[in-house]
């Protein structure tokens, strides 16, 4: 690991969620894996004014809270030391003059400055703009980066308007713009298992497979966020961003080396050749669905329309799910499911490849039932396994076959596991844009769903529903191209490797 040159981290949005639920946490980790910088200064900043003794005490609860059977009590001396706190009022113009003259003038603090708007989305032009204004953003006496969380614009439009108001103040190599999926370490290791293996190399194209999954489902509801989902729907918050990563990394040419433009360059290809889909065509490609009331772990849970803060006629869709094409040689033909769901059966997030029956069924005499092709899966969480389904003769004086599952569940015990947050920090601290998204990444995203988006926002009288807890609407079947084709929900050979409802 490299050393890490000084830097002040300044956290706008401080108090909220991400930064109480992921950030802090994710930089005591560092801490306690000892590799932050000496002299690095975290600064918090929220709207509310507060001492720096008072934001020590809750950042101490937020990491009490993070490990409530106790946590490092050395490191956490350590950690605290780090942390400045700055108040940012709304309306007060004149805190962006003082942060000005802090950054500049205190000597505490380093000079690489890196600013991560854990906030609102609105808020991120109207930030970056009162801190472009007062000259924080001009790398005359260190570097200055700026990381954006998701979602970037609300769609195309959007997404061009809020870059050309970061084009003002920064240029292209300040800004990086985080899709935390891509921090996972197992979505890492699709990469990894894609190019450091020989052996799937021949099969990864549409001569051999039959159709590619891509899933994310959730136990949770819309909880406390209802102000920012009414307004997103998941298709947004899920499927524009995360979803659209993972198919370009299963999807992607061997880029030329693993550096960040080469990386970049090879997604974008993918998501330029994702074949359009007209306005005409959103039915046979989308589906949406929205949680009724129903039952999770024993519990009955309430429907969406009944979570605070949700309108009562809402059609946002807590369920999405859609079918593209890729119109490349390596992909032509072979349809990309992806779908995701709040208050589903399950937490799963998993990449399934299913692929083709062999071209004669030598076997069929000896079988009651249709072939069962072979699958590879890649478990994102909470399982990061790889397992591969291939069919085997059952021991014994008949020709019968069943299907195994090759389970290479590769962590090892004591291996250390990190949230994707840790790795994404330390790169912007070192500059590193790999796992960062370059704005026609983002825009070619917004291009596959913007139509979906558009017809479904004009349809405001219905919406599906599903019970909480069950595995997402009925009618999403449709979406597949023919009857042996299924969403597949679970990792585990379950009697039938394609499971229905
Ligand atoms: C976020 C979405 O980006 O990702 C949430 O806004 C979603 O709605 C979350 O729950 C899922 O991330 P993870 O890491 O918990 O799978």
């Amino acid at each position: 690991m490299k050393t890490l040159a000084p830097c002040t981290l300044m956290i706008f949005g401080a108090n909220g969620n991400l930064s109480r639920l992921k950030l802090i946490p994710a930089l005591f980790r560092l801490e306690q894996a000892n590799v932050l910088p000496e002299k690095m200064v975290i600064l918090s900043a929220g709207l509310e004014e507060r001492s720096r003794d008072e934001w020590v005490g809750e950042v101490e609860g937020i990491i009490k809270a993070k490990y409530p059977k106790g946590y490092d009590k050395a490191t956490f001396e350590k950690f605290k030391t780090r942390h400045q706190y700055h108040a940012t009022p709304i309306g007060d113009a004149e805190s962006y003059n003082r942060l000005k003259v802090l950054l500049d003038e205190d000597a505490n603090y380093p000079t690489d400055v890196v600013f991560y708007m854990a906030v609102r989305p609105s808020e991120f032009p109207v930030i970056i703009d009162a801190l472009g204004n007062v000259g924080l953003l001009k790398q005359t006496a260190g570097t200055r980066r700026v990381v954006i969380e998701k979602p970037f614009g609300y769609d195309l439009l959007s997404a061009q308007s809020l870059q050309k108001s970061l084009y003002k103040h920064l240029n292209e190599p300040q800004i990086f713009r985080i899709d935390h999926y891509v921090g996972k370490g197992t979505v890492q290791n699709v990469m990894v298992f894609r190019f450091a293996n020989m052996l799937l190399e021949p099969l990864w194209n549409r001569h051999y497979i039959d159709h590619v999954q891509i899933t994310h489902s959730e136990n949770l509801g819309v909880g406390g966020r209802a102000d920012y989902y009414e307004g997103s729907g998941a298709l947004r918050d899920m499927i524009q961003s995360h979803l659209m990563q993972l198919l370009a990394l299963v999807a992607m040419e061997p880029p030329v080396s693993l550096a960040a433009e080469h990386l970049r360059d090879e997604k974008v290809k993918v998501l330029k050749t994702i074949r359009p889909i007209s306005q005409s065509a959103v039915h046979a490609h989308a589906f949406r669905g929205q949680y009724a009331s129903g039952t999770i772990d024993g519990k009955p849970v309430p429907g969406y329309l009944e979570e605070t803060g949700v309108a009562s006629d809402s059609t946002t869709e807590t369920y999405a799910a859609m079918k593209v094409f890729i119109d490349n040689w390596r992909w032509s033909g072979v349809p990309f499911y992806l779908r995701t769901g709040k208050r589903m059966a399950e937490n799963a997030s998993a990449i399934m490849i299913r692929f083709k029956n062999p071209p004669q069924d030598l076997l069929r005499a000896t079988r009651h039932e249709p072939p069962r092709p072979n699958w590879i899966m890649l478990g994102i969480q909470p399982d990061d396994c790889l397992k591969m389904e291939i069919q085997v003769k059952i021991p014994g004086l008949e020709l019968q076959t069943r299907t195994i599952s090759l389970d290479a569940t590769y962590r090892k015990e004591g291996e250390d596991e990190y949230d994707a947050y840790e790795g994404l920090l330390l790169d912007a601290m070192e500059g590193d844009h790999s796992l960062f998204l370059r704005f026609d990444e983002v825009e070619w995203s917004w291009r596959v769903v913007d139509p979906i988006l558009k017809v479904w926002a004009m349809e405001r009288d219905f919406i599906n529903t599903y019970s909480a807890g069950s595995w997402g609407p009925r009618g999403t079947y449709r979406l597949f191209d023919r009857e042996d084709q299924f969403w597949r929900h679970s990792l585990n050979v379950k009697g039938g490797d394609l499971e229905a409802y």
